[in-house]
């Protein structure tokens, strides 16, 4: 168990994942830090009165300021605002590079030793914001999005196959967008290869429904985007980490010449313990899958270059 744990942005994602948080006793003080008054104390005083039904000893807490954030191990930073009508893709990379930017300075100044999970989007632009801010080593900014997508893979697959979804072994990799990359070579059911199990067709569906996860979701709330798997994704993330688990989850990492890439944030399988992201493993991928890979860094770089 971590003594501090803080989540920044205290909206859907946010106090979500501290909710998860505190029942899966990952810290024994969990902060909220968000910029509306009263929201991060509010929803913090709330989850903290479940504790007792839920039976978590870990305490909630809200502020508006990083005071009480200070000398957290790990941050889970949420905050950011989704497109708005009339708002450009690259008004909405400005205007979260700006709000994770300042968030990445306040948490050098009262964690410099702290690691963070990166989830606002565009999620891989604003880990390498959070990288530059934070002047973190790459070990210590690790982006939530592979995950979420992988899960959202084994869960279709698992409707597809009507097996259970702890049996589906995968992984996305690549950056969070249209431009991810399931790895069907590497998607197994107890072992076997799901080709053996699905027709190419059934598995390109689900595959371009996988690429379209976050969308559909977005058609169905109006408003709003999802935050159950998201906040789910990035609290296994977290607890890999709290509890030294050596986990392989795919993360987007900063790479330095993994893949054939450098220099960008982007989604590859990688170790997760104690000290951050303890490894990146390179696998063998087809020559369609390397090809996508980077054809998706190349999404993220353009992305980047919206930031000037
Ligand atoms: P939300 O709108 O419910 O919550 C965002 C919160 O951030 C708000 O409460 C807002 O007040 C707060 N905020 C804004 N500026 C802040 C600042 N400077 N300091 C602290 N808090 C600040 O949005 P939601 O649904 O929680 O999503 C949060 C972010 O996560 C969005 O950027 C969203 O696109 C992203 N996301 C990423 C996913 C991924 O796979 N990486 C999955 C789901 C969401
Ligand atoms: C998602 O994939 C919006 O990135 C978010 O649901």
């Amino acid at each position: 168990m971590f003594t501090k744990i803080t989540v920044v942005g205290a909206g859907n994602v946010g106090a979500t994942a501290a909710q998860r948080v505190a029942e899966k006793h990952l810290a024994r003080t969990v902060v909220m830090v968000d910029v509306i008054e009263g929201v991060p104390q509010g929803k913090g005083l709330d989850q903290w009165q479940s504790a007792p039904i839920e039976g978590f000893d870990s305490r909630v807490v809200g502020s508006n300021g990083y005071e009480a954030a200070a000398g957290s191990e790990l941050f889970i930073v949420t905050a950011g605002i989704a497109r708005k009508p009339g708002m450009s893709r690259d008004d909405l990379v400005k205007t979260n590079a700006g709000i994770v930017g300042s968030v990445g300075k306040e948490i050098r100044r009262v964690a410099p030793d702290s690691i963070v999970i990166v989830v606002s989007n565009p999620l891989d632009v604003m880990c390498y914001v959070a990288m530059q801010a934070t002047g973190f080593p790459r070990e210590r900014i690790i982006g939530m999005a592979g995950v979420l997508d992988t899960a959202r893979y084994r869960a279709f697959l698992a409707e597809a196959l009507d097996v259970s979804v702890r049996d589906i072994q995968a992984m996305v990799l690549g950056g969070h967008g249209d431009t991810m990359v399931p790895l069907v070579s590497c998607t197994t059911v107890s072992g076997i290869p799901v080709t053996q199990l699905l027709a190419p067709d059934q598995l390109d569906a689900i595959v371009q429904r996988t690429r379209n996860g976050g969308a559909e979701i977005v058609n169905f709330l109006k408003t709003g985007s999802a935050y159950y798997a998201p906040s789910a994704a990035a609290v296994q993330m977290a607890e890999a980490i709290v509890r030294d688990e050596k986990r392989i989850l795919p993360c987007a990492a900063w790479l330095t010449g993994e893949y054939g890439l450098k220099e960008v944030f982007c989604g590859v399988p990688c170790k997760l313990g104690r000290r951050g992201l303890e490894q990146v493993l390179e696998v063998k991928l087809t020559e369609a899958e390397r090809a996508a890979l980077h054809q998706s860094a190349a999404a993220v770089r353009d992305t980047m270059k919206a930031l000037g």
